[in-house]
């Protein structure tokens, strides 16, 4: 939730600024606007938009001022609606201090109204405007030193916070700082970077250091300093990106979704490389497997369909009790959890604050913690024992595909290698489920070629109001993630349910018309059948039903064929319909497929 970047070197700041926001825009949308040190010592140049980062782009049309440092932010807004003057930057009142912020200020109101009676004055409604006086007094006091002023603030601030800050008589100089929020450097040559994540400056260096919790970071275009709130110096981690700049490009794609969905026999397959037979020591070397007496599965979202996914495999394979947790809910009940419990965070983006609050609470009660994430340098695997990484490259697109199949993967090789250690996986299931693991790059692929009639059947749909997902077994979280995929693309009342709960009451919602997306278990299953006599109650009842399955349905109106493949990997195969389903159907509705209304990428704030 908001993108934030900050440039400091040799070239002119706005063209590294606007490109980074560029590519962080997808962790919000509601205003854009830049800060750059233009003149030394005088107000700070400053431009800041409501809506679209494109709208920033118009007003700016083409001025080009000449500036060597600079920042930028792209909103979700959180305190004060998205107008003009809530976008940030905000401005202390010289106009020569510029501040950034993605999180949330908790004291901001006591904060405001002693800094009002100190004679501030402030023009938004925002929880950050708060900060920038209160670093515009601190830098006083600290004879003009902003990295001082910045430990000193972060000490009196409550909430999550990743903060930069520019001052017009400190010219070249940025100072940032993190607090349950993300932010990362980008040392280049002659110039160094600082953003909410490494997409921002990918095109430019490929080379990052890794900042922890409460650090303040201090950048020229020739010196990086990372100290901790008292000061002492601290050597961060570096990383090398293992992605270039055209992965976080379209390619050619009419949205990033699309082109997502189509990268997935990669991402599978290379989530899959040299893991099948066992995980790697490098990955477990930090955490003990042994002596575990439940697996406790936290994610939010689409993150927790995979986890829904995972406790069948990992229950099955691995023997072992598995709860799935939405990590909202779990944070806040004080669950029992102890040193022989194994929590798994799944998380895409590795920054969700609510399965990295969950997790650090289990963390606090002795749980071993083994993350499924896909961004390297994230908060959630720098805080847990171990991490196996999915291989999904960037996600960009706001609704989440490959970093689900990616996930799914992750579950199947967990559920193996737990059952190994555990001794309860014959060296024959582990060679059989390694062998369909293999196959499923190409049955995903084979799907991506014969998808195409799917969209235009999606748009027959186009205006009804609503469309139930069933499933059963592992069907029914691909039914819950094909429901919510289609509420976010289409905005359109979805819903996923178990086959066998229908009768319980939501077989009255099944009216003449209403569209009906079954996702067959496959023909090896005994569910098949069970699944045929759902199909056939509510077709029954005037619902017409689209099957995705293996096998052709008759009582289908339609039927969508996918590969047959292991009951527990088929979500990995009928999703992706699902996927082009909610794709097309956003389209054939008019709505933004990359940035749809009033969500973000990264949830970083609760
Ligand atoms: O980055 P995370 O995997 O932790 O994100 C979790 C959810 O916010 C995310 O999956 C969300 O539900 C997606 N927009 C769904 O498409």
């Amino acid at each position: 939730m908001c993108g934030i970047v900050g440039y400091t070197g040799k070239a002119q700041a706005l063209s590294p600024v606007l490109e980074g926001l560029r590519r962080l825009e997808y962790r919000g949308y509601d205003s854009a606007g830049i800060a750059l040190v233009v003149t030394p010592g005088a107000p700070l140049w400053i431009e800041k938009r409501a809506g679209k980062l494109a709208n920033l782009e118009e007003t700016l049309g083409a001025n080009k001022p000449d500036a060597h440092s600079g920042i930028g932010h792209t909103r979700w807004a959180t305190h004060g609606g998205p107008t003009d003057t809530n976008a940030h930057p905000h401005l202390d009142n010289e106009g020569k201090l510029a501040l950034i912020h993605n999180g949330i200020i908790e004291n901001y109101v006591e904060l405001r109204a002693e800094l009002e009676k100190r004679g501030h004055v402030f023009k938004s409604e925002t929880d950050t405007e708060s900060v920038v006086h209160l670093l515009s007094d601190a830098r006083k006091a600290h004879n003009g030193d902003l990295a001082a002023a910045m430990r000193e603030v972060c000490s009196q601030l409550r909430g999550s916070f990743t903060l930069l800050a520019i001052h017009a008589d400190e010219p070249g100089r940025i100072v940032g700082a993190r607090r349950n929020s993300p932010l990362v450097v980008g040392v280049g040559q002659g110039e160094n970077f600082l953003a909410s994540d490494v997409s921002a400056f990918i095109a430019y260096t490929k080379h990052a250091l890794e900042l922890g919790q409460d650090e303040v970071v201090d950048i020229t275009s020739s010196s990086i300093v990372v100290t901790d709130l008292a000061g002492t110096i601290i050597t961060p981690r570096e990383y090398e990106i293992s992605w270039d700049a055209s992965a976080a490009e379209r390619g050619g794609f009419p949205h990033f979704m699309l082109k997502e969905i189509y990268e997935q026999p990669k991402s599978i397959a290379d989530t899959l490389i040299g893991r099948t037979a066992g995980l790697d020591p490098e990955i477990t070397a930090g955490i003990n497997l042994e002596g575990i007496s439940k697996v406790v599965i936290i994610a939010c979202g689409t993150a927790y369909h995979a986890g829904l996914v995972g406790k069948y495999a990992i229950e099955k394979w691995a023997n072992i009790a598995v709860d799935v947790e939405l990590a909202s809910e779990y944070r806040y009940r004080e669950p029992a959890v102890d040193g022989t419990t194994l929590v798994i965070p799944i998380s895409q983006s590795g920054e969700t604050m609510d399965t990295l609050m969950a997790m650090r609470y289990a963390r606090s009660h002795g749980a071993r913690v083994f993350a499924v994430c896909n961004t390297n340098g994230s908060t959630i695997p720098r805080e847990s024992d171990a991490v196996l990484y999915t291989h999904a490259g960037p996600e960009i697109a706001v609704a989440s595909t490959k970093a689900f199949t990616a996930q799914l993967i992750a579950m199947y090789l967990i559920g193996l290698h737990l059952g190994r250690v555990r001794g309860v996986v014959s060296a024959e299931l582990s060679a059989e489920i390694g062998q369909e693991l293999a196959e499923l790059p190409s049955k995903v692929e084979q799907i991506l070629e014969t998808v195409e009639p799917l969209r235009a059947l999606t748009r027959q749909f186009r205006d009804s109001t609503s469309m139930l997902f069933l499933g059963r077994n592992v069907g029914y979280p691909t039914a819950l993630e094909g429901a919510l995929k289609l509420k976010e693309l289409a905005y359109m009342h979805a819903e996923g349910f178990a086959g066998g709960e229908l009768k319980h009451g939501p077989i009255a919602l099944i009216d003449q018309g209403t569209p009906v997306i079954a996702i067959m278990p496959t023909s090896r299953s005994p569910l098949h059948e069970k699944m045929a006599s759902n199909v056939m109650e509510v077709k029954a009842r005037g619902a017409v039903v689209i099957a995705i399955g293996d096998a052709d349905l008759d009582s289908a109106a339609h039927n969508i064929r996918i590969p047959t493949s292991h009951e527990f990997l088929q979500p990995v195969l009928a999703v992706v319909p699902l996927q082009v389903i909610a794709y097309e159907m956003a389209i054939a509705r008019g709505n933004d497929v990359d940035q749809p209304r009033n969500l973000a990428k990264s949830v970083t704030v609760e």
